[in-house]
């Protein structure tokens, strides 16, 4: 028997474990080395424990920032965000979440998730999925909260699950940015063709999880501003009830950050939001942002 050529020998299994958080969503990927080669077994398994608990942590993952990219694409292409201020030098497809301020300006997105809300809802295709990693924590506060909006949808009454699931409602990043940049000023303001890049999408109040199949809520107080069809009256008082109902505390996981962790969660099963950070303590992460589907 001859041996395989070098590039077709799969890398061995790195054997790691997912072990599920007591709470609502979440589980931690104990022994996996994402700058290490992958196989596809590992990859499988690792796919479908992103399906199973839609937000995974891998612990002090010290990677680099292309690291953080190659193992991103694994799960589709990467959105480049229309802040290009914010991105990370030579690298698009990293937006910069920072506090931090150098020579007076910011080096990173200061307010980014202080409305809860799933990634680029505000696109005709909204994120897959993010991934965040950990470059500088506070010693206090940045603590970053999941919500689960299939459990959101499956604890509806039935008669509320009747009335919304035909509907559509509209999301828009401009929503809030000029009440955020009222309140941080160095918020840049957007140029024309930035808000060409925005323009609202109008999605499904209630989307189907292209992979599982299972419903879920797809409304933010961050990005959704009206639902479709209906009087503005109606169109707010409903979507306050379901704002409301979708981050009850039995929905969420609260994520306390720890150095190096890597947060890779599904913007199509999820909400979420940053705690907040005192303003005299510094905090910086790295974004990368998957590409998804249409959702229907
Ligand atoms: C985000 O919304 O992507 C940022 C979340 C965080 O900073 O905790």
């Amino acid at each position: 028997m001859t041996a395989a050529p070098a590039s077709e020998v799969s890398p061995p299994s790195q054997h790691f474990e997912v072990r599920p958080f007591n709470a609502p969503v979440g589980a931690e990927v104990v022994g996996l080395d994402i700058s290490k080669p992958i196989n596809t077994e590992d990859f499988t398994r690792l796919h479908k424990a992103h399906l199973d608990h839609h937000v995974l942590v891998f612990r002090n993952q010290q990677i680099t920032p292309q690291e953080h990219i190659d193992f991103s694409r694994r799960f589709g292409p990467l959105e480049i965000h229309v802040l290009h201020q914010f991105q990370l030098k030579n690298h698009p497809e990293i937006l910069i979440v920072s506090n931090i301020k150098e020579n007076g300006e910011p080096i990173g997105l200061g307010d980014a998730g202080v409305y809860w809300h799933s990634d680029i809802s505000y696109k005709p295709k909204p994120s897959l999925g993010s991934l965040l990693h950990a470059q500088e924590l506070p010693s206090e506060g940045g603590d970053t909260l999941f919500a689960d909006q299939h459990l959101a949808w499956e604890s509806l009454s039935s008669e509320l699950q009747q009335r919304i699931l035909p509907l559509k409602a509209e999301h828009s990043y401009l929503a809030k940015y000029e009440e955020l940049r009222a309140k941080n000023p160095w918020r840049p303001k957007l140029s024309q063709a930035q808000i060409d890049q925005v323009a609202p999408a109008v999605q499904p109040v209630v989307r189907t999880h292209p992979e599982t199949g299972r419903k879920a809520l797809f409304v933010s107080e961050h990005f959704t501003t009206r639902i479709v069809g209906l009087p503005q009256e109606e169109s707010d008082a409903l979507l306050a009830e379901l704002f409301a109902h979708s981050v009850k505390p039995e929905f969420v996981y609260r994520h306390q950050w720890a150095p190096h962790d890597l947060v890779f969660w599904d913007n199509r099963s999820l909400m979420h939001l940053a705690a907040g950070t005192p303003d005299h303590l510094r905090r910086r992460l790295n974004r990368t942002t998957i590409v998804g589907d249409t959702p229907f």
